[in-house]
């Protein structure tokens, strides 16, 4: 069965999972678990082929380094401190290191069109000073050329940069900036393992709220952790009461998961971690999209919540099943429909990056003109789509697959009881979770869609 969607945690590319959601790559960074040889191969093919997709407009950038690695996260990064900083000190040669290998992959990658979002995830990219970040920009724009009104979105930690260094980025020609948040609680943040406090958090999104007031920033973005241990329902309508007075345009709200090799996992293991229990936790997202709603946050993804105009753009185009360039350790990239996962260390990205400058040419032949019709995975689409408000097209995608309407009746007479309890919603060609009941257990209808779908004979209809 293949894995369960991306959760999206990244402006696109990382891999990232929850219990709940399973794991699949996020807006850009690569699968948890990739060997070194799976991640040198640069076209793999798609599982079933969809309509054939235009060249990529968006690009995923992984920064990975950070200052410590919080007790929840599995992405991959380099931890290099508290003290570390792009602009000098400890950490400084590393960074200026990693920068080199990105700035040749981005140089020699394959040609495509003026890009339409960027995303620089990480990682803390905010550990980068704005000449740096304004160096990968002008990279892809000698490259791709960025389009006029391109959506340029930087992630950001709070304590990683102050005020003159948010107009350095801006003035570097970042638009939108996304803010790991994770919680209004100090205690909570030190229970993640996070550097930051309140105070910190607060004042990053003062600066944010002011420069978007002033017209410099054209959007923002805030991360929470919901379904923490120990998080009942008066918690977290607390931290949503605090997100709302912060003002941010839009909202990510990632589900904890307990992810492979995290300080988290181990607890959990020792039994020194207790998660709260499935019906808590789709209460707490029925509180989210109640208590957002009111506040003018249209749920618009199963994590993301925005104000009019200010759904990503990036994250639509990931959910949308449009491909994406990727570049630097970790990175997802997904030109037409061809996933392609980097190492996730620096030496085996760098080794990696050595196997592609000698594969350029045959590189060049798959990746900037791709023969024959390829795309998404029609499972793959079938999963990022039900994560989205709006659903999918299931007779498209049927048909894409080559079955028939007696095939869809029979996926959708395995699918029933979801549907007899409101969970799933058949409306026409289009089929969709509801909104909070189905998204909150999206994973039960999906897990029983794709265990379903690949033993369905896909030809001949
Ligand atoms: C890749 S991180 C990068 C952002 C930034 N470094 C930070 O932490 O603030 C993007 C988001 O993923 C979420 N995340 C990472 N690991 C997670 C996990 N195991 N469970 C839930 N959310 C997670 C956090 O909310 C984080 O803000
Ligand atoms: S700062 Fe962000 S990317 Fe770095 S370890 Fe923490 S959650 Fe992961």
């Amino acid at each position: 069965m293949p894995d369960l969607p991306p959760n999206n945690r990244q402006g696109l590319p990382p891999v990232m999972g929850t219990p709940s959601t399973g794991a699949l790559p996020d807006s850009g960074a690569a699968p948890r678990t990739p060997t070194a040889a799976a991640a040198a191969d640069l076209a793999a093919a798609p599982a079933q082929q969809g309509p054939a997709l235009p060249p990529p407009r968006s690009a995923y950038v992984h920064i990975p380094f950070c200052h410590r690695r919080c007790f929840y996260c599995d992405f991959p990064v380099v931890p290099l401190g508290d003290r570390a900083d792009g602009s000098g000190g400890s950490g400084a040669a590393s960074i200026a290191a990693y920068l080199q290998l990105l700035h040749r992959e981005i140089a020699t990658a394959p040609p495509g069109p003026p890009l339409s979002t960027v995303y620089l995830g990480g990682g803390t990219p905010s550990m980068l000073c704005p000449d740096q970040v304004g160096a990968l920009l002008k990279a892809l724009d000698r490259r791709y050329g960025l389009a006029p009104g391109a959506e340029l979105t930087l992630e950001m930690d709070p304590a990683s940069f102050d005020q003159a260094r948010l107009a350095g980025y801006l003035a570097a020609g970042i638009n939108r900036v996304s803010l790991g948040g994770q919680s209004f609680d100090d205690s909570v943040l030190a229970s993640l393992g996070r550097r930051h406090r309140l105070a910190d958090l607060l004042q990053a999104t003062g600066w944010l709220r002011r420069a978007r007031a002033r017209g410099e920033l054209a959007s923002w973005s805030l991360d929470l952790i919901q379904s923490l241990p120990g998080q009942g329902l008066s918690h977290w309508q607390r931290q949503l009461e605090a997100a709302i007075a912060q003002e941010p345009p839009h909202l990510s709200i990632y589900e904890l998961s307990i992810e492979p090799g995290t300080v988290f996992e181990r607890r959990l293991e020792r039994g020194e971690l207790e998660l709260i229990d499935q019906d808590l936790a789709a209460d707490l997202m029925e509180l989210s999209q109640q208590r957002l709603g009111q506040a003018g946050y249209g749920h618009y993804e199963i994590s993301n919540y925005a104000r009019p105009g200010h759904a990503s753009r990036h994250n639509r185009v990931y959910w949308s099943g449009a491909g994406w360039w990727g570049f630097g350790m970790g990175a997802t990239a997904a030109p037409y429909g061809r996933r392609q996962a980097r190492p996730r260390t620096r030496e085996a990205y760098a080794a990696w990056l050595v196997a592609r400058d000698h594969a350029l040419p045959a590189l060049a032949a798959t990746e900037g003109a791709p023969e024959g019709s390829v795309g998404m995975a029609i499972d793959e689409r079938w999963m990022v789509g039900l994560r989205r408000r709006e659903g999918v097209n299931a007779v498209a995608l049927a048909r894409a697959a080559g079955l028939g309407h007696q095939q869809l009746a029979a996926l959708r007479q395995e699918l029933a009881p979801f549907e007899e309890r409101g969970l799933l919603l058949v409306e026409g060609e289009r089929w969709r979770l509801s909104d909070p009941a189905g998204l909150a257990l999206s994973n039960a209808v999906l897990r029983e869609l794709l265990a379903w779908w690949p033993a369905e004979p896909a030809a001949g209809h």
